[in-house]
């Protein structure tokens, strides 16, 4: 049988019993059962395929008791119930006709309109709107639109504006986590590129693995999630911090209890889910489709090509370009604008990312700048017992010590880098490169010593920092239901 979900309570009555509902208070944990010593491909790969069960063993009693306290508050009250009843019917998404939208666009990831915590009257309201319901589909901004057909997961997991905005609130929520402490931006937030200053990924009570945070934007054109690819989709990405001993520390069901506890809550996930409401699987899907929504805006290397690819096909009549074609003459003018942050040694450096000389391309390719695939350039292979990467996965000898090629879009605000976050600078990562790589058993066959002068090497960097940082949308990091 379904458990029923709590529906929207409209009495004052249903309000005040949800106030005693809120999550467990932060308090003193000390589960420290964690075995700090194993490496952080052990404690991380369960994310994916550890139930709840295993988690909460692994984990102390306080857990436990915060299950049975959050079972009991589940159980409706009249008060509920009667609410139930009368509860509103809202705009159905597969009723309505797409729209087109442009990711990127701060209507879509700046929060629900007006300030401070959301009051269940903007929610309602909010909820009320069709246009917050219609299924959308994206574009993508200029540059990594040639990354179009790269797009992944939206049939199985529609776009709408009220299901981005769910994800938004569920990212920047803290009490997803075991003590309150910890949300997804706590290691990918928009201040540091959504990744973090740190070496590796800080959990609650300070708990570290030995993995640095990847960034979490340009998720739409990209597939296996992790820098070992484990998870297969963003959505199945998405519900794993929540419950791994060393991230949120949290289970499943306390999470979604903890949800179930706040009306606000209660109410998006019945109009953004019919007939489902909270479960731990909407809650991947409303995530995944906030992180589908954070784009990365066209960058002065984007409007570089572009300037190019327009003066090259007029020629000597780009002066007729205004009156010939005016929009195209203005996006034109846009674009001469926006490649100006481009210094001559960044347009050297541009060159020398795509030539044979530097291979930068051979892995980093396409729109987003990945391949998407393993490679071995031999970081973290010095060490005793080295992190394995890919293999892990596939148990396959050719991925030992191969991780998924990153994005170097806005990479300049996502130090330090690498896997394991060794490397402190981009001035360092083209210095590993130069050398090429660390020689090892399984260092991929695309790594050489590059043949590369320090002004070349000072070219590649102001390239990277110059031409491939651009603005994220406009995102509201508050705003979160009481
Ligand atoms: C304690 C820090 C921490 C928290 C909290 C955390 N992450 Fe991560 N995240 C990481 C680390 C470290 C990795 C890389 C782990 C690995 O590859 O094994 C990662 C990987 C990812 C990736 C994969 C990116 C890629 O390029 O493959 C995504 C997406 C992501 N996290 C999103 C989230 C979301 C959504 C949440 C909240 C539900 C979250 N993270 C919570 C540290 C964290
Ligand atoms: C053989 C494929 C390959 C080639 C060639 C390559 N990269 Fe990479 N790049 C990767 C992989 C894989 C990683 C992550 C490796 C790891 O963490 O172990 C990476 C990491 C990076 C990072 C760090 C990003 C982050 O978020 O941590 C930067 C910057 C970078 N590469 C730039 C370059 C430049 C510049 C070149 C050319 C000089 C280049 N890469 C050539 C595959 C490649």
């Amino acid at each position: 049988m379904k458990i029923r979900s709590i529906v929207l309570a409209f009495g004052v009555a249903g309000l005040v019993a949800f106030v005693g509902c809120s999550p467990a208070p932060k308090e003193d944990r000390n589960s420290n059962s964690t075995d700090s010593n194993a490496t952080g491909a052990d404690l991380e790969i369960p994310e994916v395929s550890l139930d709840d069960a295993e988690v909460s063993s692994i984990d102390d009693a306080d857990v436990q008791g915060a299950v049975t306290t959050a079972a009991v508050d589940d159980s409706p009250s009249e008060a509920e119930l009667e609410a139930d009843e009368a509860t509103v019917t809202y705009p159905v998404t597969s009723e309505l006709d797409p729209v087109e939208v442009e990711l990127g666009a701060a209507e879509l990831t700046a929060g629900i309109p007006g300030d401070g915590d959301l009051s269940n009257e903007a929610i309602e309201e909010w909820l009320q709107n069709p246009e917050n319901h219609r299924p959308i589909q994206p574009t993508l901004p200029l540059g990594l639109s040639a990354a179009a057909s790269n797009i992944q997961g939206l049939d199985a997991n529609p776009m709408t504006k009220a299901k981005i905005e769910l994800g938004r609130q569920l990212y920047f929520d803290t009490r997803l986590s075991s003590d309150n402490t910890i949300s997804c931006a706590s290691c990918h937030h928009p201040d540091f590129g959504y990744a973090k200053d740190t070496q590796f990924g800080v959990g609650v009570q300070g708990q570290e693995g030995n993995r640095n945070s990847p960034v979490s934007y340009n998720r739409i054109v990209s597939g296996p999630q992790f820098w070992d690819g484990r998870a297969d989709s963003l959505e199945a990405q998405a519900v794993g911090p929540i419950a791994n001993p060393i991230e949120m520390a949290n289970t499943h069901d306390v999470a979604v209890q903890t949800i179930k506890g706040i009306p606000g809550y209660v109410m998006q996930f019945d109009a953004v889910f019919p007939g489902e409401g909270v479960n731990i699987d909407n809650v991947g899907k409303a995530i995944a489709t906030f992180e589908r929504a954070i784009v990365t805006s066209p960058a002065p290397y984007d409007y570089f090509e572009q300037v190019t690819s327009i003066e090259s096909s007029w020629g000597d009549e780009i002066d007729e370009l205004e009156e010939e074609d005016p929009e195209l003459f203005a996006a034109y003018t846009t674009a001469v604008e926006g490649a100006k942050a481009m210094s001559e040694s960044a347009k050297r450096g541009r060159d020398l990312f795509f030539s044979d000389k530097a291979n930068c391309t051979a892995c980093h390719a396409g729109a987003n700048f990945t391949d998407e695939l393993y490679h071995n350039l031999g970081v973290g292979m010095d060490a005793d017992e080295p992190d394995l990467g890919r293999f892990v996965v596939t148990n396959d000898e050719k991925d030992k010590g191969a991780f998924k090629t990153p994005t170097v879009r806005n990479v300049a605000l996502s130090a330090p880098y690498m896997h394991d976050g060794s490397q402190k600078t981009l001035e360092e990562v083209v210095e590993w490169y130069a050398k090429g790589g660390h020689p090892n058993d399984y260092l991929s066959d695309k790594m050489k010593k590059l043949d590369l002068t320090d002004q070349d090497k000072t070219d590649l960097v102001n390239f990277m920092k110059e031409g491939l940082t651009s603005d994220f949308p406009k995102v509201e990091a508050g705003r979160l239901p009481l």
